[in-house]
């Protein structure tokens, strides 16, 4: 009886099915839901692979700039449309726009990032969720150089079987998770999660900060240095530093905006973007902590450059430090339960924005919605799977289909998708400054600021225009 009242359809203009919608138990739930699925690989895997790369704290500094000038207001943006139109990118702008306008279009563009990015996220989850296994088990203990270590992993990524196995589970678990309900599913288990993630965290950032060379490490990575930029290029930098501030805030494809649709009026929008923010960057820039300072006591400093910017430095490298020091197989075991935990949060938050696309947009229910999108989503890794091994000769622009999938989201979906937003939000001809800011400062909290206005609607668009141009090239 619950369940049919929660699940009662009326039926709206434009084939949409309106449900009521269940809504989050709790604020901290939201917040800790939406910080979960910003806090993912990009935080605990990419960030500290470039930092590494461009230069250290050099790069921090202009990425936190990124973080406050573009990911703000875009997440106050996606949040508002989210809450006022009470619905996923699937069908949010269908809501908003006024009759004749064209925004709904966005759809097919947030329905594509949301599959093209978990395409190669489940993949990398796998692994993340293997070596886990590999350093619990004892697997990895007394193999030693880098060839050895690189060759553990080469051999697991061209094992197909193992890696559909892998990737098949954590589609299943994560699938699983939303399956139960947004309150009993989502929410209850990403909760246990991410508290679970910022003890691991913390506890293993004291350690790594009291090993022999920590404090080399920590001025590289606290010390701000213009050689490594100089020697990056500025531009360079600049781009990857924009680009990693909307893929570390999961900003342009709906991902965030879903979360804005299950929560009540009572906080104004700007307050609780800060706080996720807030979040993610204590967790990307915790993350340094634990891996600059066992670099330099193990592995003679930062030793990825632009180029191997990849899974050679997490699994290769990082693998010959907890190789090297004493009780390296716990704290190996729990730096990679800390990775799963950071990756499946993300997970289940983008299943269950997926999820929300199909009970918006067809009659199923949320576990039949569950098992079609186990099947697809098995399938649609496929090609990342593959191009690891069988098709690894298969290359379209030059690139095999898992950089093709991250290119094309994390480099042209989310910067185009955040532009969207903020011109929906800005300009008369979409949902407009007036309908946009009422939205978003209602409740209590910081406002949107009125001089946000001029900013938004001509400078943010040609910073985000400026990152789409700089990155897709
Ligand atoms: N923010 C996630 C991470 O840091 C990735 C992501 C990007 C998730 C875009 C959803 C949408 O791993």
């Amino acid at each position: 009886m619950v369940y049919y009242r929660k699940y009662r359809k009326r039926f709206l203009h434009g084939g949409i099915f309106l449900k009521e919608r269940e809504k989050f138990a709790s604020r901290i739930g939201f917040i800790l839901i939406s910080a979960g699925c910003a806090i993912g690989l990009g935080n605990v895997y990419r960030f500290p692979i470039i930092t590494g790369a461009y230069g250290g704290a050099a790069f921090v500094l202009i990425y936190i700039a990124f973080l406050v000038l573009l990911g703000l207001p875009v997440m106050t943006a996606e949040l508002a449309v989210g809450r006022g139109s009470q619905r996923s990118i699937a069908s949010s702008f269908n809501v908003l726009e006024r009759p004749g306008q064209k925004w709904h279009f966005m759809k097919y563009l947030g329905i594509a990032g949301n599959y093209l990015l978990m395409m190669f996220y489940t993949t990398i989850s796998g692994w993340m969720a293997l070596y886990f296994l590999k350093y619990l088990t004892g697997a990895m203990e007394g193999i030693s150089g880098a060839e050895a270590l690189g060759g553990v992993f080469g051999s697991m990524v061209v094992n197909t079987p193992l890696m559909i196995v892998a990737s098949t589970a954590v589609i299943l678990i994560c699938f699983g998770v939303c399956s139960l309900g947004l309150q009993n599913g989502v929410e209850k288990i990403t909760k246990v999660m991410m508290v679970l993630l910022f003890v691991l965290m913390v506890g293993l950032a004291v350690y790594s900060c009291t090993l022999p060379n920590a404090a080399e490490g920590l001025k590289f990575y606290l010390v701000p240095s213009m050689k490594h930029i100089r020697e990056a290029g500025i531009w360079t930098v600049i781009s990857a530093a924009m680009g990693q501030s909307f893929f570390t805030l999961s900003l342009g494809i709906g991902a965030i905006a879903i979360f804005g649709s299950y929560i009540d009026k009572n906080r104004r929008l700007m307050g609780e973007s800060i706080t996720i923010i807030c979040l993610d960057t204590f967790v990307a820039l915790m993350s340094g902590l634990i891996i600059f300072p066992a670099c330099f006591t193990y592995n003679n400093g930062v030793t990825a450059d632009a180029g191997s910017v990849g899974a050679g430095f997490l699994f290769t490298t990082l693998s010959a430090i907890f190789n090297a020091m004493p009780g390296g197989r716990i704290v190996g075991t729990l730096f990679f339960l800390f990775m799963i935990f950071a990756a499946l949060s993300t997970v289940i938050a983008v299943f269950e924005n997926i999820m929300s696309f199909w009970l918006e947009l067809t009659k199923l229910s949320r576990r039949q919605v569950a098992l079609v999108n186990i099947v697809l989503m098995t399938v649609l890794s496929l090609p990342c799977i593959l191009s690891l091994n069988a098709w690894s000769g298969v290359t379209v622009f030059g690139k095999g289909f898992m950089d093709l999938e991250d290119y094309i989201v994390s480099n042209l979906l989310l910067p185009l998708g955040s532009l969207f937003y903020v011109l929906f939000c800005v300009t008369r001809y979409g949902w407009g400054w007036k309908n946009y800011t009422a939205e978003a400062n209602e409740g209590k909290g910081l406002k949107v600021p009125g001089w946000w206005r001029p900013y938004m609607t001509y400078m943010l668009p040609v910073i985000i225009i400026a990152v789409l141009i700089m990155s897709a090239f």
